[in-house]
């Protein structure tokens, strides 16, 4: 598990994390939780939010949480989730995602699944939630090392998949990255930064146990302690993202990730994004895409 003590005392910061309630988002919230943040669960199931908290109180006694109840694959799901909130947020962490089995899933909307939820889903919400933001707010994009495996054509992004499967979900990573780093530019002159991070390869088997979360039988932990070499904990893979979100050294357009071998696991580091994720022209057309799919407007 990161050292808690790597990151700065959070008290009086009010962070929102999608996804909270299991895996990588669970890590955030709870860590952030330890570091005296007060912490916002944007999750679709009360239930397994309502686990989550439990399992972070029993952690950090006294822990400021709240649930937000917040499908990503609804489009309004997210307008009524921003709609009852109202208080200032100081960092965002766009962390829920899918990577769905069956390639011919749509959201509520219609939208292709991953497409829909990891990349127009948070698009909506970050745009919806810019009344709530505070001057130097954060806004951290989930990517992922799967980004680099699609082309982002924005002009077929709501149309269905036909290629691999793989490259589906990360042209989905992509569009969110590109996302944040084109509001990370609109936001040049403001005090407000967008910034994305990427967890590695990050498992559950090498994840430290928490009540009610994901069981893992002994012998799969002992099974895949072998691999501890090459990849890492979900609570590790939190890492690179809590530095995106919180860290002193993290700046508007970074893209952090594990440092280690072929950024599988390992300490926080700056890594390289794709051309193409990076890309201007890439990130004006997506932006309006994003806006046309969203039906959100982003005033900025
Ligand atoms: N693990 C890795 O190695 C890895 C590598 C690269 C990138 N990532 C990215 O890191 C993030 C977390 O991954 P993980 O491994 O922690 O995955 P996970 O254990 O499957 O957790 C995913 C979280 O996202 C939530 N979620 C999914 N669809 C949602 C929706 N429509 N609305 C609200 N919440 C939704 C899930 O909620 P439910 O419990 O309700 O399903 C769950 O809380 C994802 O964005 C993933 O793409 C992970």
């Amino acid at each position: 598990m990161p050292s808690p003590l790597a990151l700065p005392d959070l008290t009086g910061r009010t962070i929102l994390v999608t996804g909270a309630n299991a895996g990588i988002g669970y890590w955030c919230a709870d860590i952030l939780a330890t570091q005296g943040a007060r912490v916002l669960l944007g999750c679709r199931s009360a239930e397994r939010a309502q686990v989550a908290v439990s399992s972070i109180r029993a952690q950090v006694p006294g822990a400021d949480l709240d649930i937000v109840p917040v499908d990503l694959g609804s489009l309004v799901s997210v307008a009524s989730a921003t709609a009852s909130l109202d208080e200032r947020l100081d960092a965002v962490i766009c962390n829920a995602g899918v990577k769905a089995a069956d390639r011919s899933a749509r959201t509520a909307d219609g939208l292709d699944l991953m497409v829909g939820t990891n990349a127009i889903g948070h698009f909506a919400l970050v745009a919806q939630l810019d009344r709530l933001l505070a001057d130097d707010a954060r806004v951290v994009a989930v990517g992922s090392l799967a980004h680099r495996f699609a082309e982002i054509d924005p002009g077929t992004l709501s149309q269905p998949w036909t290629g691999a499967s793989l490259r589906q979900y990360g042209r989905s990573k992509a569009a969110l990255m590109a996302l944040a780093f084109e509001l990370n530019r609109r936001w040049r002159g403001t005090a407000r930064s967008a910034l994305c991070a990427h967890p590695g390869y990050a498992v559950d088997p090498l994840t430290p146990h928490r009540d009610g979360l994901a069981a893992v039988s002994p012998l799969t932990r002992a099974l895949a302690s072998v691999s501890r070499p090459l990849v890492q904990g979900k609570d590790a893979g939190a890492a690179p993202i809590l530095h995106a979100a919180v860290a002193a050294d993290a700046t508007g357009g970074d893209y952090w990730g594990p440092g280690g071998l072929l950024e599988f696991r390992g300490a926080p580091k700056r890594v390289a994004a794709s051309a193409q994720v990076r890309s201007v022209d890439v990130g004006a057309e997506l932006w309006s895409v994003a806006e046309h799919l969203s039906g959100v407007r982003f005033t900025i």
